[in-house]
């Protein structure tokens, strides 16, 4: 027996290893044909023949099975070298992809940002109209929840139309101070050369205890924020409104392409709108329930930012796929 045990450590394959196996377990192996002697055997010889030949099986099976593991590790180890794939391999003629003029610009403004020390929220796509519209201070009659801008599953589910329902879902599970921006894409029922019925938003939101926070520090922010995406360009702040801040602006910078000398881009009027803003709305904090906090937020579109970028005429061909274009982003 012990000359098998030694041949279970000579083994080389698993091979070798199941035919030593058979040799002494199998039907006709010399293990096998000691326990069939078992039964011309009685009384004390027979417990004590047991006993030996159990421990025998007992011995092989250990050295056996510590052979099978070794043998079946190596075994992987070679498959697992045979077909591993050389990641250092590197084709100089092969075509090289780009990041899309969207996303690259998404990537840049995020960048920006997060060197503030914002966070990176996400929220769902299918929102609820709690998130999208209640919570933002867009009561039932409000004009923007016009069947005409909204995608609706039914009353209570819809297609985000914008990225500010992160705002909602952030500071319901966050508690203040809160400086974030939510990038995402948002939905709307609009097709024509300046809107796809899906695009990108960024959404920012400044939050901070007592009355810390100011229009001016909002002011101040988008001013440099616009400056590292444009360079040296004028900045103009614009009242407006938006149901969910108070007071609100929409922020233009002088136009990139004339340079103030009046062009199509810019309708003559050399500037161009880029974003949204305003001070956090008192409304809007009742609903998530902060006390006693200030806050800014704004929101802007990322293709108007890339076409602005990259001096993309229509918005449409951002989506078309087309090689011409993309290919210029290598
Ligand atoms: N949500 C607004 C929109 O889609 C943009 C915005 C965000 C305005 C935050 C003010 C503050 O038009």
């Amino acid at each position: 027996m012990q000359k098998f045990i030694d041949e279970i450590q000579n083994a080389k394959t698993l091979n070798e290893l199941e035919n030593l196996r058979i040799a002494v377990l199998g039907k006709k192996g010399s293990l096998t044909a000691e326990f069939a002697k078992l039964k011309d055997l009685e009384g004390e010889e027979k417990k004590e023949f047991a006993a030996k030949i159990n421990q025998l099986k007992e011995n092989f099976n250990k050295a056996f099975n510590e052979k099978l593991q070794v043998l079946q590790n190596l075994e992987l180890d070679a498959k697992m070298q045979k077909e591993a794939l050389n990641f250092s391999y590197f084709d100089e003629n092969a075509k090289k992809g780009a990041l899309h003029p969207v996303l690259s610009t998404m990537d840049k403004i995020i960048e920006y940002f997060v060197a503030l020390n914002f966070s990176v929220e996400k929220g769902p796509l299918i929102e609820d109209d709690f998130h999208n519209f209640e919570a933002l201070n867009l009561p039932k009659s409000h004009p923007a929840r016009d069947m005409q801008d909204t995608f609706y599953f039914n009353d209570e589910r819809l297609l985000r139309t914008h990225t500010s329902p992160v705002q909602i879902r952030t500071m319901l599970s966050q508690k203040p101070p809160i400086r974030m921006i939510a990038p995402g894409a948002v939905f709307r029922r609009d097709f024509d050369l300046t809107h796809t019925p899906m695009f990108h938003q960024i959404e920012g939101l400044v939050v901070e205890a007592g009355q810390k926070v100011s229009f001016a520090n909002l002011k101040s922010v988008l001013e440099d924020f616009l400056r590292y995406m444009f360079g040296e360009v004028k900045v103009r702040f614009r009242p407006s409104f938006f149901p969910f801040t108070e007071p609100s602006a929409e922020v233009d910078i002088s136009c990139v392409f004339c340079k103030g000398c009046g062009c199509r881009v810019c309708k003559n009027t050399t500037w161009l709108e880029v974003m949204g803003c305003g001070v956090v709305d008192p409304n809007v904090f009742q609903f998530v329930d902060y006390k006693n906090v200030s806050g800014y937020a704004f929101g802007l579109g990322v293709e108007r930012f890339a076409m602005l970028l990259h001096q993309i005429p229509d918005l449409r061909s951002l989506y078309e796929g087309d090689l011409r274009l993309l290919e210029q982003f290598r």
